[in-house]
């Protein structure tokens, strides 16, 4: 971040104790980033490096919420031993700690006890029951990545606290949705599934679906959709969540089939779905790729990777996590990544870069500092 120090060096000479801590506090309050500066440290109010990784962000009441994985250090810190950390902004560039939204449990028999997986967290407003519900991919303590649960908690304040709710595969017995006209022979038939992502979707049929990366994205007539990394981490799946917000209808179809995409973010503009993803390597860095959608039950076209220029075949390091709309300007939209720090968690790093659009194509390109001028 680019710091300005709006305080002048009169202000911090000597003083009584009270009025050097107001200057104190105003220091604080006037350190202001006024630019982006992906893959550095991005100190929150306090001068801390936000601990929100996996994340998205909520925009309510025009302001933004950014909800993340809290991480600790070390290796241990890829396993939840905090919870999910919320951060409020009203310019991007300018983080508050608003604390622990979800709290892991201290609870051994709970699904969410210290030392369980939960990754990239996504809260979403619902406005019929006026909750705010948080999505998240959950792995039972000590099962590794076996569990490939859907977890969900609510809260009635934003910034929470959010209470969990359950955690589950979903879709238990649900055959994909089919558009009208789709070709009987492009059908999944489990008495004869065509490949393995087919077997693996038949097998967890009974059980439900597995369910690790994910977001969730509500469109403007009110749907809300979960869309997770399924069968094996091989196909991507879209299931449609009830009124609610907080279960799933059983309506899904199936995305890239056997392709491996992980890390999905969706956005919308001028009436077209785009999403964003990764490859699937772990913590390891991989070209994202990117699709779009007439409709959000597809058929989805994929178009390759969205990054140009140096590194671009790395996703400059990091793995998609978001796309953020940014309030009041038209077409502005800012793709969000992880840079993971898997030996030493807590020191994962974000990058934040703007969305350029040639008609219905993007692109994204590496910036060292920009801000949203950016943006027409
Ligand atoms: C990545 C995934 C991360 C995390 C990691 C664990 O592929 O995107 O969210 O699950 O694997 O190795």
């Amino acid at each position: 971040m680019i710091i300005s120090l709006l305080v002048s060096a009169s202000a911090i000479t000597a003083q009584p104790k009270e009025q050097t801590d107001t200057v104190a506090e105003k220091t604080n309050r006037k350190v202001q980033a006024k630019s982006f500066t992906p893959g550095t440290i991005w100190p929150d109010n306090n001068g801390v490096h936000i601990n929100a990784h996996g994340g998205g962000i909520l925009i309510h009441k025009n302001k933004y919420y950014w909800f993340g994985e809290h991480k600790v250090a070390g290796t241990i810190g890829n396993t939840a031993q905090v919870g999910v950390h919320c951060y409020s902004s009203k310019d991007l560039y300018n983080w508050k700690d608003e604390g622990i939204a979800l709290a892991v449990s201290n609870d051994e028999n709970s699904d969410i006890t210290k030392g369980c997986v939960l990754e990239r967290p996504k809260v979403v407003y619902n406005k019929k029951t006026k909750k705010f519900v948080m999505w998240f991919h959950l792995e039972l303590k000590g099962k590794g990545y076996s569990a490939a649960r859907a977890g969900v908690a609510t809260a009635n304040d934003v910034n929470g606290p959010y209470t969990f709710v359950k955690s589950y595969r979903p879709n238990a017995g649900k055959l994909p949705f089919y558009p009208d006209g789709t070709l009987e022979t492009d059908k999944i038939d489990c008495a004869k599934p065509a490949n393995k992502s087919d077997e693996y979707f038949c097998r967890d049929m009974p059980g439900g679906q597995m369910a690790r990366d994910m977001t969730v994205f509500v469109d403007e007539d009110g749907e809300a959709y979960h869309v997770f990394s399924s069968e094996e981490n091989n196909t991507l799946q879209i299931a449609q969540l009830t009124d609610d917000y907080t279960g799933h209808t059983g309506k899904l179809v199936r995305v890239y089939i056997g392709n491996q995409t992980e890390a999905p973010a969706i956005f919308k503009k001028d009436g077209l779905y785009y999403m964003i993803g990764s490859g699937c390597t772990g913590w390891a860095p991989n070209a994202a790729r990117w699709f779009t959608a007439t409709f959000m039950w597809g058929p989805w076209t994929f178009h390759g990777n969205p990054c140009q220029g140096p590194n671009a075949n790395l996703t400059y390091g990091g793995q998609s996590t978001y796309v953020l709309p940014v309030l009041g300007k038209k077409n502005a939209f800012i793709f969000i990544a992880d840079k993971w720090a898997p030996k030493n968690a807590i020191d994962g790093r974000y990058l934040w870069l703007p969305i350029q659009f040639k008609n219905d194509d993007i692109q994204i390109e590496w910036k060292d500092n920009w801000d949203l001028s950016v943006f027409k």
